[in-house]
């Protein structure tokens, strides 16, 4: 396995590859690997001939007051986990290689962009269409995959190889949860083993609402009102949405009908995470 640093050798690499005709699975990862990141290594590399982990904690996708600083990195144990999942070439550029004089030019995906997430971490999504296109710009995928686990920028990535009419296939592949359902995230390690139990109440709410839509209920602030009721009883937490929306735009509704996503963002302590389900509204 080969690790790059350089943007220009990363770009003169993935060209030569795509010349040659081959399939390019690519894995954007901030790092902090886990088996939810290694389970999309997995699937790029069975269905393509190279597979590229990136690995690059974004400045730009960070608040001013967010985890930028102590967020987790070891790039050793990432190119060790990476290749062992299969993976031929770690990216792994600094953000003076990627962007030397700062960025000037951001990309804004519009309203998809803008809600939820996008209303608690304002610029949040800018910040991750801006580099994903920089790092899709620089590997030259033919196949990106992305966790469902993250599932507003999922949409936000689609949107922007929509509009940007980019020459990729997205691939969104389930969330990969620990045996109590907490879904794998870099920022679980923040949590004390207390509120590392607690979490799991996200998964519990998650399940809880679609157990009511499965019953008949639907209004979507009545199955919200039973997930916030779930997540109100653990005292170290404190809600920033609780929803259930439309999952192909997240606009809210009254009613629940096709394609729903439930979605929540908590905090546990000091640890912001984020969760949510699909459920079909038949
Ligand atoms: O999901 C992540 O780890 C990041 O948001 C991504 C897609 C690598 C962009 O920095």
């Amino acid at each position: 396995m080969t690790v790059i640093r350089a943007a220009r050798r990363m770009a003169a690499r993935s060209e030569r590859l795509r010349r040659q005709g081959k399939q390019l699975g690519v894995v954007p990862t901030m790092g902090a690997l886990h088996e939810g990141h290694l389970s999309l290594v997995r699937a790029a590399v069975k269905a393509n001939d190279v597979v590229i982990v990136t690995i690059f904690v974004n400045p730009l996708q960070f608040g001013p007051h967010e985890d930028f600083r102590r967020y987790p990195r070891n790039l050793p144990r990432d190119i060790r986990l990476a290749r062992r999942a299969g993976a031929d070439i770690v990216f792994a550029p600094s953000v003076q290689e990627i962007s030397p004089t700062g960025f000037g030019t951001t990309i804004d995906v519009g309203p998809i962009g803008e809600r939820l997430e996008g209303r608690f971490r304002p610029g949040h999504f800018r910040g991750v269409a801006t580099v994903v296109a920089a790092l899709f710009h620089l590997t030259k995928p033919t196949h990106a995959y992305f966790g469902q686990k993250d599932y507003q920028q999922t949409l936000v990535i689609k949107r922007l190889v929509k509009d940007l009419c980019l020459d990729v296939r997205l691939h969104v592949l389930p969330t990969v949860r620990e045996r109590d359902g907490v879904a794998m995230s870099s920022r679980n390690r923040y949590l004390r083993v207390e509120q590392r139990r607690q979490a799991a109440v996200l998964w519990r709410a998650l399940r809880a609402g679609r157990e009511r839509i499965r019953t008949g209920e639907r209004r979507a602030s009545a199955v919200a009102a039973r997930m916030r009721r779930l997540i109100k009883a653990i005292p170290s937490a404190r809600i920033d949405y609780v929803v259930a929306v439309d999952a192909a735009t997240l606009a809210p509704v009254r009613r629940l009908r096709g394609c729903v996503a439930l979605l929540v963002a908590v905090w546990i302590g000091r640890t912001r995470l984020i969760d949510n389900l699909l459920v079909d509204v038949s």
